[in-house]
């Protein structure tokens, strides 16, 4: 896989739960010449931290890339205690993929004082984007007021203005620390949900995935297997994760925003009760009672991406990895 970054690239720093799709989403934004991911913020979500800081170097090393900084946040969210989505991603958080060890090594300071640094060190300003439960942005923001001078925005892959699946109502990530998640939206920095409304949908054929699986590159075996991990889940009530790009595609949306349809949404989260961890969107097009009689509170907004033209965000994936040609198989 070849590993450039052009001049203009938007500086980017990942921050992850690896995660099988996470690792396609690293594995997409190392190879996409218009983003340069100068860092790799770790956090417990869909495995523990350990596990989480291991796929990741190891996803790395399949992707040959240079040195990038990677290090260990939070191993729980900010009230709760962690909760693994084994049934989704496995155990070992990569599926049924089993990766070489690797010789590289997390950095010793955390990954909040890693934000730090290379937020402020970097001479355009920086797009965070979140593939994971948001504990260690909102640490970074906590503790660090001062970054949001040089950050662009946040991107995170998080909420749904539908169906949850954490919970009925409830997507993953936000729901894993709905704390963090309003502290990152109450920020002031301007924030893009590419949440399940668009999640969902961009998904590989199977025959596809079985085509990579089949070709002689490392990288094209190991996005195979990944998608596999997920179309061998999509049996029964888990129909909804076959071949999903999942995480990839909240890269995509960096790079290509043209396909999909967005909306700037009053946005929120739910901390309370059955609906605890849900985004409350509202898409009113005409004022309610709350807000006629005076009773309404306000909220954030937030960019919102609401529907994707999925052929598009299948062949941008394909095509950045070099491997659109199984298409045609
Ligand atoms: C999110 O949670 C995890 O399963 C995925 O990695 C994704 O970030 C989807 O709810
Ligand atoms: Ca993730």
């Amino acid at each position: 896989m070849t590993i450039s970054a052009a001049p203009e690239a938007i500086p980017v720093i990942l921050d992850v739960d690896t995660g099988v799709d996470d690792a396609l989403a690293i594995l997409f934004a190392l190879a996409h010449p218009g983003i340069n991911v100068i860092g790799i913020s770790c956090v417990a979500g869909n495995a523990s931290l350990e596990r989480v800081v291991e796929n990741t170097l190891r996803i790395l090393d399949v992707a040959d890339a240079p040195y990038i900084p990677v290090a260990a946040g939070a191993r729980r969210p900010l009230l709760e205690p962690a909760r693994s989505a084994a049934h989704v991603h496995g155990e070992s958080g990569l599926g049924t993929l089993r990766l070489p060890p690797t010789d590289r090594q997390a950095e010793t300071i955390s990954s909040i004082e890693l934000m730090h640094k290379l937020i402020l060190a970097s001479p355009h300003p920086v797009t965070l984007v979140g593939l994971a439960p948001q504990t260690n942005l909102a640490l970074l923001l906590r503790q660090y007021p001062d970054v949001v001078n040089n950050i662009e925005r946040i991107v995170f892959m998080g909420g749904s203005t539908t169906v949850g699946n954490a919970t009925a109502v409830a997507e993953f990530n936000v729901w894993h620390d709905p704390e963090a998640a309003a502290i990152v939206l109450d920020s002031g920095v301007p924030t893009f949900m590419y949440g399940l409304d668009v999640f969902n949908q961009v998904s590989i054929p199977e025959r596809v995935a079985a085509a990579l699986v089949q070709s002689d590159s490392n990288v094209s075996q190991v996005v195979g297997r990944l998608l596999g991990n997920r179309i061998a889940l999509g049996s029964g009530r888990n129909a909804e994760y076959m071949g999903l790009i999942g995480d990839a595609g909240a890269l995509c949306a960096l790079v290509d925003p043209g396909a999909l349809t967005i909306e700037m949404l009053p946005l929120r989260v739910q901390l309370a009760g059955y609906g605890r961890g849900q985004t409350l969107v509202d898409k009113r097009i005409h004022p309610g009672e709350d807000i006629v009689h005076g009773l309404a509170t306000e909220w954030e907004a937030a960019e919102v991406a609401l529907d994707v033209d999925v052929d598009r965000y299948v062949r941008l994936f394909l095509n950045t990895l070099g491997l659109g040609s199984a298409l045609q198989q």
